[in-house]
């Protein structure tokens, strides 16, 4: 009997933490995976601000209760030629980031705002936050595989990474980010 005394609640409330931490690491992991391995996908005409308001459908309940304002602005709407399920989750996996540093740094009035307008045959989306902003030296970096500065269960370090392939392998786009006075800008460049 004396080799089971040691399962106690201390015990037992660790292994429910453990399984949390999992689960909420499954979760992130399937958030970052959504639509991007799909064997039969076909390249499709779709609006961009359908996409964006997909995207915008999934999480804003969630920042709906956590008091973030999302601001869409859609000054220029245009059709773009590419995959519409993977540049809703593009869009989700920025907006999602945003929240996170918005919540880690407890930013007072938080926002989210999403631009849409057009040059010529391009569109361009642009997605700003006033969380601060990235490091100057990390820049570049979020894009790279496995870059995370979250703790290991909140963040794989992928989502940025498959975006960036979503738009630039899979759509023949650009997505880049800077900084502004108030946070990260991320801004996705396409041709219709
Ligand atoms: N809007 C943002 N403001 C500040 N840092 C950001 C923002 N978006 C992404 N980052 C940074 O980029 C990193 C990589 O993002 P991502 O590839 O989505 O991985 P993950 O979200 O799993 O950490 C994040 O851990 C964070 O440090
Ligand atoms: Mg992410």
């Amino acid at each position: 009997t004396t080799r089971f005394k040691k399962v106690d609640n201390d015990y037992i409330l660790n292994a429910i933490d453990k399984s949390d931490k999992m689960i909420e690491f499954m979760s992130n992991t399937i958030d970052d995976f959504r639509n991007f391995y799909k064997p039969d996908k076909k390249k499709e005409d779709f609006y961009v601000s359908d996409a964006c308001k997909k995207a915008i459908n999934i999480i804003d309940a969630t920042l709906e209760n956590l008091g973030i304002n999302l601001i869409l602005d859609i000054k220029e709407d245009k059709k773009i030629f590419g995959y519409p399920t993977e540049f809703s989750q593009v869009i989700l996996n920025i907006i999602s980031n945003a929240k996170d540093v918005l919540i880690e740094k407890n930013i007072k009035n938080p926002k989210i705002e999403i631009n849409i307008e057009s040059k010529g045959i391009l569109s361009i989306i642009s997605i700003k936050d006033n969380a601060g902003g990235i490091e100057e030296k990390n820049l570049e970096q979020i894009f790279d595989p496995y870059y995370s500065t979250k703790d290991s269960s909140k963040g794989t370090g992928l989502g940025l990474y498959i975006s960036k392939l979503i738009i630039e392998r899979n759509m023949g786009g650009d997505l880049s980010v800077s900084n502004n006075s108030e946070g990260a800008v991320f801004k996705i460049v396409v041709a219709g």
